[in-house]
Formats: C-alpha cells, structure tokens, sequence
C-alpha cells in the first residue's frame, strides 16, 4: 500500500463537506458517501484508498499510519491526545466546546459551580478548563445526548459543542462560558508525511489555493 495515499473520513456532520473539498483537488473516488456499506473504497487510478470512520476513532486510525491522513475537529483532536500532525485548518464545522446549566440554576460567578458534576463527550478537555480556573469539580463521561445529564440529574452541568445553539434552547440550557472554538483540521501521519511527502505536501498547497479561492467568491 505504500504508494497509495489513505484517507479518513469522518461520520457525521463534516463529512459531506470533507469529500467535496477533496473532490476539487482531485481526490475523488465513486461512491464516498456516508451510508456506503463498503468501508473501504480505492480508486485505483489515482491510487486512493477512502476509509469511513466513527469521528471519534478517526485520529487513532491516523496515529497508527492505517490512514496516512484524516479530516476531523480540532475538538475531537483536542480530546484524543493524539500524535498526529495538524496540517491545515480547513476553517469549516465551526463549533464551540461550552459550559452550560439549566436556565434556572445559573449562578453569578464560574467558582459557584465548584464540586459538582458535569457531564461531557470530552473529559480531557473539560478536566484542562476546570483545572485552569482552580475549580474542582466531578466530570461524567458521557457518550452523546450530553444534555438529558441536567434534565433527569445526573449532572448538574454539562461541557459540550454548541453550533447552531437549537439543541440548548430545546432543553432549556444556557451557555456560561466558552472553552474553546474549533474548526475541521487536515491531520497526517507521521511518518506518511515524510514517506510520502511530495504529494502530501502538494495536497495541502492545493487544499490552501481551493479554500482562498471559495473566499474570495
Ligand atoms: C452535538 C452536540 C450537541 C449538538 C449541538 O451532538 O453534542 O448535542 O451537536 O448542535 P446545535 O448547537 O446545532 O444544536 P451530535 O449531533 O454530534 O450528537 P450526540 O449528542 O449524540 O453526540
């Protein structure tokens, strides 16, 4: 496989733009899509081989060199603790990681909401934002539906990502602090970027040039 390039991409909500933006610097295969039962996909011709990952495992895949480079949010990146290389933000999938409470239970100051429970899809993250502050507090992993924690307490807190901001007022939460912003990165393979450098490095030029191009339209 070594003078193939593999991609990863993830599940979800930067999926679709991942494989269009490819699409315009040529990486391209038939039939990348998101309810493909093929997990893998080559296109021979170009030699690329697609892989469709869980977001979550996508970094893993890229640490090991299964994939030699990968799309994904800089919050998940942030969370896994990976030793990747981060080669591009590719400023799509803005997000913020936040603290949120019910509407009901805000207090004036963050240090009112020392010790108690929070639940988060990102533990690491959460624990390096608390520990900041000085603010001790006990952190829930949690898998997804992070926002049911506060409405049947299990939680009295949630960190979480904010896009739209809907999935907070449905369930009458309100933010009180932001953690961080985060936006789609280009990740590569250690040793993938040297091995393999000249198209790598000729991938990121042309990603840069596609993503100039789109703003100034
Ligand atoms: C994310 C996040 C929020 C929601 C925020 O969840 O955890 O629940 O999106 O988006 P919004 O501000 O546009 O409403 P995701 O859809 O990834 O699913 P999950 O809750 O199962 O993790």
């Amino acid at each position: 496989m070594e003078d193939y390039i593999t991609i990863a991409l993830p599940k979800g909500k930067l999926f679709q733009r991942s494989v269009d933006l490819l699409a315009k610097v040529g990486y391209s295969a038939d039939n990348v899509t998101e309810s493909s039962r093929k997990l893998v996909i080559t296109n021979e011709a170009k030699k690329l081989r697609f892989i469709i990952t869980k977001t979550v495992d996508l970094p893993t895949y890229v640490e090991y060199g299964a994939a030699d480079i990968g799309i994904i949010g800089k919050d998940v990146l942030l969370e896994a603790r990976k030793d990747v290389y981060e080669l591009l933000d590719l400023g799509f999938g803005k997000c913020r990681l936040m603290l949120a409470v019910p509407e009901n239970a805000r207090r004036p100051q963050l240090e009112d909401y020392a010790h108690l429970r929070v639940a988060t899809k990102y533990p690491h993250c959460a624990k390096a934002y608390f520990d900041k502050l000085g603010i001790q507090t006990e952190i829930i992993k949690l898998n997804g539906s992070i926002e049911l924690g506060p409405l049947i307490g299990l939680s009295e807190l949630i960190v979480d990502i904010v896009e739209t901001g809907r999935t907070l007022k449905e369930n009458k939460l309100v933010e009180v602090d932001s953690v961080f912003t985060a936006t789609a990165r280009l990740i590569a393979n250690r040793v993938s970027f040297k091995l393999k450098y000249d198209r790598l490095h000729k991938l990121v030029t042309d990603l840069e040039r596609v993503l100039k191009e789109e703003e100034e339209k």
